[in-house]
């Protein structure tokens, strides 16, 4: 298995092109389910969790190209075309590894009435039911049962039907799932309490290039009334917000000055006030966005997670790895998910003093971390170990690194193209 291995010291300088989203990408995928015409998508990035989704998509029928695979970090251009779906099953060994793989359950049943999905698998940061989806799915008309681990859903006869769907609490998956649902249904679909995630928006627009009617896109009802059919269309994947925060935190940490090209601080405006008034410098520039930071002194900041516009969840063990270094005592609130402390244990190798109490976590600043051996957990608290590795004292070693290939398009290499002492070893 590989691992990483970071020298810290390093300040960073020069430039990173952000990749495009991992989380725009897998349901703009998704979405190709909905059509008998070719969807083609830009910026598509290199991950593990692409890949595997390609192969699901590819065992209900779908044909998959990929027309450039740039070297110049520009992503890929993938075209998919479901002509036709020859099977509605997504099976357990392909739907356990990835949650996002459960959502094709919404374009399946638009489309073929019917669909037989796995219960989903993915990241261990907390218990991430589907009840929200089965009920959304359910106010639109179809059948659910729960048999040997799998959703087994029909839709009643003559297709799925518009309705009013009122989510107890925002979810990014129930509200992609559900609005791929409604495009095809009969009727008008009224989402409320929808997320309003960038990705959810940029999947929606997709959606519109091909033919789907929806308003209120970035806000939280949206309106959907169903078309019989949609179109082929050729769309792009937005910027990776959680990956060009990522990096500014750990500019952040290092001190230097990089322009992360690409980068849109307006989708992550909540993070960047935070880095702000820790003492970062962050200017939207016309390519991208720079962040400059001296590497010390950096003021303790309390954040409490949200939904967008919210501070992102999946920034919160960044932050945390950030906060280990700042001259003081800085509270941070997981609101989202109840399992999302797991990289604590981890950060405290390095010395990171963390005190847990339920929901919240209290850092204390401290004046160096040590390298240590280490091991990545879930996705974004990988990436947060790789952070305090950058400034640690001496050498650090991150095991179980699949979790940051996952979500982290040449990680290495970007970071080591900006001065970072890291490599990517096969023992
Ligand atoms: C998406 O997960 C993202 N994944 C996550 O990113 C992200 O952390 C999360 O949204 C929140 O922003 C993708 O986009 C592929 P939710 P999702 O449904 O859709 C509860 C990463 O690292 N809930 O918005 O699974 C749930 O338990 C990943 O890239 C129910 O109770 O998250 C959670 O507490 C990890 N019942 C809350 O809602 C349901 O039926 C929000 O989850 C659905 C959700």
């Amino acid at each position: 298995m590989d691992r990483i291995r970071i020298k810290g010291g390093n300040q960073l300088n020069g430039e990173i092109v952000i990749s495009g989203a991992k989380n725009a990408a897998l349901p703009l995928m998704i979405a190709s389910l909905l059509t008998s015409e070719k969807l083609v998508l830009d910026n598509v990035p290199a991950l593990a969790d692409v890949k595997q989704l390609q192969k699901i998509l590819a065992n209900h029928g779908v044909d998959i190209k990929i027309n450039a695979n740039s070297d110049d970090m520009g992503g890929q251009q993938i075209s998919f075309h479901a002509s036709q779906i020859s099977d509605t099953c997504a099976p357990y060994e392909l739907v356990s590894a990835m949650r996002a793989s459960f959502w094709v359950i919404g374009p399946l049943l638009a489309r073929m009435h019917e669909a037989k999905v796995s219960l989903p698998g993915g990241c261990a940061i907390g218990t991430r039911p589907v009840d929200f989806f089965l009920d959304g799915l359910k106010a639109l008309g179809a059948s659910i049962k729960i048999e040997d681990g799998y959703v087994i859903a029909k839709a009643p006869k003559g297709g799925l039907r518009g309705n009013r769907v009122c989510f107890p609490k925002v979810s990014v998956g129930a509200t992609h799932t559900v609005m791929m649902a409604a495009v095809l249904a009969n009727g008008t679909t009224i989402i409320e309490n929808a997320a309003r995630e960038p990705e959810v928006s940029n999947v929606a627009n997709c959606l519109v290039a091909m033919g789907a009617k929806i308003s209120g896109i970035d806000t939280h009802t949206l309106i959907i009334e169903g078309v019989e059919k949609l179109h082929g269309a050729n769309f792009e994947v937005l910027p990776d917000r959680i990956e060009a925060g990522t990096f500014a935190m750990a500019v952040a940490m290092t001190g230097g000055d990089v322009l992360l090209k690409k980068g849109r601080v307006q989708d992550l405006q909540a993070a960047a006030d935070v880095l702000i008034d820790a003492g970062v410098d962050i200017k939207q520039e016309r390519n991208g966005f720079r962040v400059k930071a001296n590497g010390a002194g950096l003021r303790p900041i309390n954040v409490e997670t949200d939904v967008f516009p919210g501070f992102p969840t999946d920034l919160q063990a960044q932050y945390m790895a950030l906060m280990t270094r700042a001259a003081g005592e800085a509270h941070i609130k997981e609101t989202i998910f109840e399992n999302r402390f797991m990289h604590v244990a981890e950060l405290a190798r390095f010395g990171a003093d963390i005190k847990i109490d339920g929901q919240n976590a209290i850092v204390n600043g401290v004046p160096q971390l040590r390298g240590a051996q280490v091991m990545a957990t879930d996705l974004r608290a990988s990436v947060s170990l790789v952070i305090a590795g950058l400034v640690a004292d001496g050498e650090t070693f991150v095991s179980r690194i699949y979790h940051l290939d996952r979500g982290f398009e040449r990680l290495e290499e970007k970071l080591g193209r900006c001065g970072a002492d890291i490599a990517r070893i096969s023992d």
